[in-house]
């Protein structure tokens, strides 16, 4: 209060005082490392009702505009526009430099002085990429998501930035959708703890934090559920399932204190999440009490016309407001049309009011009104050159990287190879810069990323010989090259080597036939697994099948290194190759860590976080299937099962699936108690054993069913991971505790419940292949 007394005295001062006892941010120096103690909710209430209450309309609406830098309006405009207190926040820059300026514009020559926060796509890294989110999530290492997500806050936010849109949530069963490269897979459990890991890694202690960023949760809700899997198409689902499989993921988020969500462009049964008020008023705010800021994706609110539940611009933005949505993402409807509609009555002060209140909140937790400059710093003290090699982290990126990569196939103990004799190393990724960083690679840097190729030298030095070839352009379709290339004419990322596939692929057998070994990077260029870029088929695009057919003729031992952002399907490599890796897009370090594998530097341990189907056709494979009355047998493949009658039944790989340079063996399971009491608990516990020579790690799954319920449950639910390492023939008992709140579920009044009656525990290495003990909870 006391604090809030000093404000209201200093009617045009908006900056200092409410944080009058936290340690000073760095006003004229750089950005410090101090954590900041927040002062109380009380205190931050006060702060912003005092500020609201000096505000004029048109101040208010522009603290709901968020921004493009480069893409909504020429700098010296914008410059302007922030002076006159029309921009909240802006997204898309990435230096200190540049954001000077405009807080400049802000917190020194507007009217009220109210900060703006600058805001960026920071997924996977920011200036050090790490693996993509489906690959961090491979690792079943909360701590090297958590990692990843605390590197990239750490630089992002010594480049003056506040806030990052992600981490990215959307449970993604369909392989189509290209977006499937950024969240952490199929799965509600693995991917909710990878959401909590990530809001942890960038908000650090609190978002206040001079190196924290504040986590924008998206994209709210069930964006990944996108009908066929093509993006922005309609999603329409149960509520139970959605409760059950798809919501818990950007729950986990906020619980975790992600102060804002990011709000999806999808429609959900019918009503667009943009102007969606069960989703954004009555579930977020009112059943989970979220209490931070949302924000509209790019452009969603004037799409509410292209959706068809808005006539024209004043209608959208009297529906988007209605519904919750506090910030505008660039999008001129709010600006245009609030005015009139407050001062028509047609939409009430108290809901501008509200916004407002959420996107000052944001900035007052970002630290951003005890200091502005929190993160932007001191000019003098502005890093000389921005992607300076002493800027980056490429150790723990090495590191994510490494126990980010699945070894699906190793006939023979191919892997891991020696360093010695001839090694080619060939295929249209393995020198691929921009494409071993994976899409919304934030402000990596091609030239500092680590390919294959360059990965595999620095290991061998001169212990071997390398060769290379190309081999294949990734794709042969030039409507495809042109699609990729569409954004940014003057520097593609597709560049086609102009030679036939016939001519590449002669090449790479002549290289091929010179060499001990071969390692081959196929794959997609990392458009492909992108924003806009479902795919009807999952195939190797172009000629790269053929690629490894020619390769396979000349009998030399074939290694296949996949980079993808999805699953692929692998039917071919998976029967033929001596040897197959998957690395995802490893990140700037991603040749160092491939090269670690396959040379046994490292020992791999990754487990695939999605279903990877045998075919298009089977789609959805996703593991937690709901159970159905005439399940497919196997071993008794008779008529009138569920099944497709042309195809081998279940995935390629199953989720959860990986391989190590040991092997390991799983004991029967344990349980401390057949019977479970209402609020009791119990523990399952079975030995694991490490079979082979080296020492490794492997990831204990355990998964429950519900063997009979009031509704339909799925054939079982991973419940919980534990990542263990173990000498060459060391065991260890592996124990988890089952708690009654496991075993809840969302019954058909969507009340969350655990019915008693007889459950199974399932416990394995992969979800597939489990050792199996009852319980009854009474
Ligand atoms: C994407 C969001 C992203 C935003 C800002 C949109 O097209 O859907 O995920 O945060 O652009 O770059």
């Amino acid at each position: 209060m006391r604090m809030f007394c000093a404000l209201a005295l200093a009617a045009s001062l908006v900056v200092g005082p409410a944080f009058a006892d936290a340690p000073s941010g760095p006003n004229n120096g750089a950005p410090g490392n101090a954590p900041v103690a927040m002062p109380s909710p009380a205190a931050k209430q006060a702060f912003i009702d005092d500020l609201i209450a000096r505000m004029t309309l048109d101040e208010k609406i522009g603290q709901l505009r968020l921004i493009s830098i480069g893409a909504d309006m020429p700098q010296p405009m914008l410059i302007k526009e922030i002076a006159a207190g029309r921009v909240g926040g802006t997204f898309n820059s990435v230096t200190r430099e540049d954001n000077r300026p405009l807080q400049d514009a802000a917190a020194k020559q507007s009217r009220l002085k109210i900060p703006i926060f600058f805001a960026y796509d920071i997924v996977h890294g920011h200036r050090t990429v790490f693996p993509i989110s489906l690959g961090l999530a491979s690792s079943w290492d909360m701590s090297v998501v958590k990692q990843a997500a605390r590197v990239a806050a750490i630089e992002a936010s010594a480049d003056g930035l506040d806030a990052t849109f992600a981490p990215m949530v959307d449970i993604s069963r369909d392989p189509r959708w290209g977006r499937t490269s950024e969240g952490f897979g199929e799965d509600p459990y693995l991917v909710s703890q990878s959401a909590r890991a990530s809001v942890q890694g960038f908000q650090g202690a609190s978002p206040a934090n001079p190196d924290s960023l504040m986590a924008f949760v998206k994209h709210f809700a069930l964006y990944g559920a996108v009908e066929g899997g093509r993006d922005y198409n309609v999603v329409d689902m149960s509520l139970m399932r959605m409760y059950q499989d798809y919501l818990p993921p950007y729950r986990a988020g906020l619980d975790a204190g992600a102060g804002g969500v990011m709000i999806a462009l999808n429609s959900i049964n019918g009503t667009p999440a943009t102007s969606n008020k069960w989703l954004l008023r009555d579930l977020l705010r009112d059943e989970w009490g979220f209490k931070g800021v949302t924000v509209s994706d790019h452009g969603a609110i004037e799409e509410l016309m292209r959706h068809g539940v808005a006539k024209d611009g004043r209608e959208a933005a009297k529906l988007a407001i209605e519904a919750g949505v506090d910030m505008s993402m660039a999008d001129v409807q709010y600006l245009k049309q609030l005015p009139d509609l407050v001062k028509s009555g047609a939409v009430p002060m108290r809901d501008i009011d509200s916004a407002v209140r959420e996107v000052l909140g944001a900035k007052y937790d970002m630290g951003l009104f005890a200091d502005p400059y929190r993160r932007i710093g001191n000019a003098a003290q502005d890093p000389k050159d921005v992607n300076a090699e002493s800027r980056l982290h490429r150790e723990a990126a090495r590191d994510a990287a490494r126990k980010s990569l699945v070894l699906l196939e190793n006939r023979h103990d191919t892997l891991p190879l020696r360093k010695a004799g001839r090694i080619a190393v060939i295929g249209p990724l393995a020198d691929a810069k921009i494409d071993v960083m994976g899409s919304w690679s934030a402000a990596g840097k091609a030239s500092q990323a680590v390919t294959l190729l360059q990965g595999v030298r620095d290991a061998l030095g001169k212990q071997a010989q390398v060769s290379y070839a190309r081999g294949a352009n990734i794709t042969d379709d030039p409507r495809v090259v042109e699609y990729l290339n569409f954004l940014d004419w003057d520097n593609p990322e597709v560049v086609q080597d102009k030679r036939t596939p016939q001519q590449m692929i002669h090449e790479a057998v002549q290289v091929a036939r010179h060499a001990d070994t071969l390692i081959v990077a196929v794959g997609e260029s990392r458009g492909m697994s992108h924003e806009a870029s479902s795919r009807t088929s999952l195939s190797l695009p172009g000629s790269q099948l053929a690629l490894l057919q020619a390769l396979k003729a000349t009998g030399k031992p074939l290694v296949v290194v996949l980079m993808n952002g999805r699953p692929l399907d692998l039917n071919w490599p998976k029967a033929n190759a001596d040897a197959m890796l998957e690395t995802w897009y490893a990140g700037t370090e991603g040749g160092h860590a491939i090269a670690d594998v396959l040379f046994g530097d490292y020992n791999p341990s990754g487990k695939l976080p999605i279903t990877f189907p045998r075919s298009i056709g089977q789609i959805p494979a996703y593991y937690n299937q709901l159970r159905i009355g005439r399940p497919f047998t196997p071993g008794k493949p008779a008529n009138y099962t569920s099944q497709y009658f042309d195809a081998q039944y279940g995935p390629l790989y199953p989720f959860g699936y990986g391989l190590s340079y040991t092997t390991f063996s799983v004991s029967g399971v344990t349980l401390s108690s057949r019977t479970m009491a209402r609020g009791g608990t119990l523990e399952a516990s079975v030995t694991v054993r490490n079979t082979g020579k080296r020492d490794g790690e492997t990831v204990v799954q355990l998964y429950l069913q519900d063997v009979a319920a009031s509704v339909v449950r799925p054939v079982k639910e991973l419940k919980g991971f534990r990542k263990i390492l173990l000498k060459a023939g060391e065991s260890r008992e592996v124990r988890f505790a089952i708690d009654e709140d496991m075993l809840k579920f969302y019954n058909a009044q969507l009340k969350h419940v655990a019915e008693p009656g007889d459950f199974n525990v399932q416990i394995g290495l992969d979800s597939e292949h489990v050792q199996q003990q009852g319980f009854v909870l009474q």
